[in-house]
C-alpha cells in the first residue's frame, strides 16, 4: 500500500511494553477518539510486539495470546474499526521478535494472509533475531511482496534499524516508512541524539517511504516500560515541532487513556500536523545559521503552497539566540522579496525587515513558523 504523507497513530510499546491486552486498545481506541486526537488524523492503532503465543498453531500460523486477548485478533480489529480508527499489528523479519515471540521469517505469505484475514491494516516490521546469511534487503522485500499479495490494503511499516544501510534500498520494497534511527527513550538525551543521526538521511525521506524517527515521548513523564527520568513539556514540545517538521511518522508512544491537556495541545498542533503532512514531502534543509553552535538547531522546508516552514530549535539548557540568513531560504535584497512569519505555537505574526533574522529562545524552546513570502 502507498501512503502520500507520514503516517500518524498511537503504538503501544513504549509505554506498555508487554503489558498489553484488549481491554487496553479498546479502552486507547475510545480515548483516540474522545480526545479529538483521531480528528487530528492520528488514525492508526498499532499493537506492537508481545500479542502472541510463544509457539505457532498446527497450520503454522500465528495465535494470539488467548489471555491477553480472549476474543482473538478480529474482534479486536472490528472494535478498532468501529471506531473509526486502522488497525495496526507487529512482526518480526526474524526467527524471533525483539521480545522472543515467533517471527514471521519463513512464514512470510502465512502471516501476511493471517494478518489480511484479522483485518490489519498496517504491519510493523522488525529486525531482531534475523538469518545472518540472507540481506535484510531481501526479508523486506519478501514481507512487502506478502502484504502487497495478500488481499488487503495494509501499510508497511519497515523496522529495520539495525539493517546494513537501509536508506540505500529500503524503496526497492514496498514500506512507506523505515526506521531511520535506533530506539527513542523517554529523556532529553535521546531526543538530540535522534535528531542528530538523522542529519545526514534527509535526502532518504520523501514522498510514499518515509523516515521514521521512532514514536513520539510526548506525554510519557516518566511512564514508560523501562524506568526514566522523562521530559519537561518544553522539552516534549520542542521534541514533536522537530518531528513533525522533519516529515517523520507521528506515532504517539504515550498513554493517551489518562492524557493531559498540555500533551493533548502540543499533539494537537494543527499547524505542525499540517506542515508535516504537506504533500509536497519535501526534503528538509539544514540552516547553518549565524554563531550557532550544535545546541542550536535550525531547519527549513519548502512547502506545497510556496511557503516555507522554519523551526528554531534551542537543544540546550541555556536561554540563547536563534539567527538565520534569508539568502540560506532561498530570499536575499535582490530578489525584493522577504517573508510574514507566523509562529505557530504563540500565533504571533511578523515581517522580517532585515537580512538576518534573530530570535530569543529559552532553555530547550523552540519556534516555528510558518513563511509567507511577500513583498519587501
Ligand atoms: C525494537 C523496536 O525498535 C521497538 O520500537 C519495539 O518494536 C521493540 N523492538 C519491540 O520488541
Amino acid at each position: 500500500m502507498v501512503k502520500l504523507t507520514p503516517p500518524m497513530g498511537w503504538n503501544s510499546w513504549n509505554t506498555f511494553g508487554e503489558n498489553i491486552n484488549e481491554e487496553l486498545i479498546f479502552e486507547t481506541a475510545d480515548a483516540m477518539v474522545s480526545t479529538g486526537l483521531l480528528e487530528k488524523g492520528y488514525e492508526y492503532l498499532v499493537i506492537d510486539d508481545c500479542w502472541s503465543l510463544k509457539e505457532r498453531d498446527g497450520n503454522q500460523r500465528l495465535v494470539p495470546d488467548p489471555v491477553k486477548f480472549p476474543h482473538g485478533m478480529k474482534a479486536v480489529a472490528d472494535y478498532v474499526h468501529s471506531k473509526g480508527l486502522k488497525f495496526g499489528m507487529y512482526s518480526c523479519a526474524g526467527n524471533l521478535t525483539c521480545a522472543g515471540y515467533p517471527g514471521s521469517f519463513e512464514h512470510e505469505f502465512t502471516d501476511a494472509r493471517t494478518f489480511a484475514e484479522w483485518g490489519v491494516d498496517f504491519l510493523k516490521y522488525d529486525y531482531c533475531y534475523h538469518s545472518p546469511i540472507i540481506h535484510g534487503q531481501y526479508l523486506y522485500r519478501r514481507m512487502g511482496l506478502a502484504l502487497e499479495n495478500c488481499g488487503r490494503d495494509i501499510l508497511f511499516s519497515a523496522c529495520s534499524w539495525g539493517a546494513d544501510q537501509t536508506q540505500e534500498w529500503i524503496k526497492t520494497s514496498a514500506a512507506s516508512m523505515w526506521r531511520s534511527t535506533g530506539d527513542i527513550f523517554d529523556t532529553w538525551e535521546s531526543v538530540k541524539d535522534l535528531v542528530k543521526q538523522q542529519e545526514k538521511l534527509h535526502p532518504y525521506n520523501g514522498v510514499g517511504c518515509f523516515n521514521d524517527m521512532d514514536m513520539l515521548i510526548v506525554g510519557m513523564y516518566g511512564k514508560g516500560n523501562v524506568g526514566l527520568k522523562g521530559c519537561s513539556d518544553t522539552q516534549y514540545k520542542t521534541h514533536f515541532s522537530i518531528w513533525a517538521l522533519l516529515g517523520s511518522p507521528l506515532m504517539i508512544g504515550c498513554d493517551i487513556r489518562s492524557i493531559n491537556e498540555e500533551t493533548k495541545a502540543i499533539l494537537g498542533n494543527e499547524e505542525l500536523i499540517r506542515i508535516n503532512q504537506d504533500s509536497a514531502c519535501r526534503q528538509p534543509v539544514k540552516l547553518q545559521g549565524i554563531w550557532a553552535g550544535d545546541d542550536m538547531v535550525l531547519y527549513a522546508r519548502q512547502l506545497e503552497n510556496g511557503d516555507m516552514a522554519i523551526g528554531l530549535f534551542n537543544m540546550s539548557e541555556e536561554k540563547a539566540a536563534a539567527r538565520f540568513n534569508l539568502d540560506e531560504v532561498g530570499l536575499g535584497f535582490s530578489t525584493g522579496k522577504t517573508l510574514e512569519m507566523t509562529e505557530v505555537w504563540s500565533g504571533e505574526t511578523f515581517k522580517v525587515t532585515n537580512a538576518t533574522v534573530s530570535r530569543e529562545l529559552e532553555a530547550f524552546d523552540c519556534q516555528v513558523f510558518r513563511a509567507k513570502v511577500v513583498d519587501l
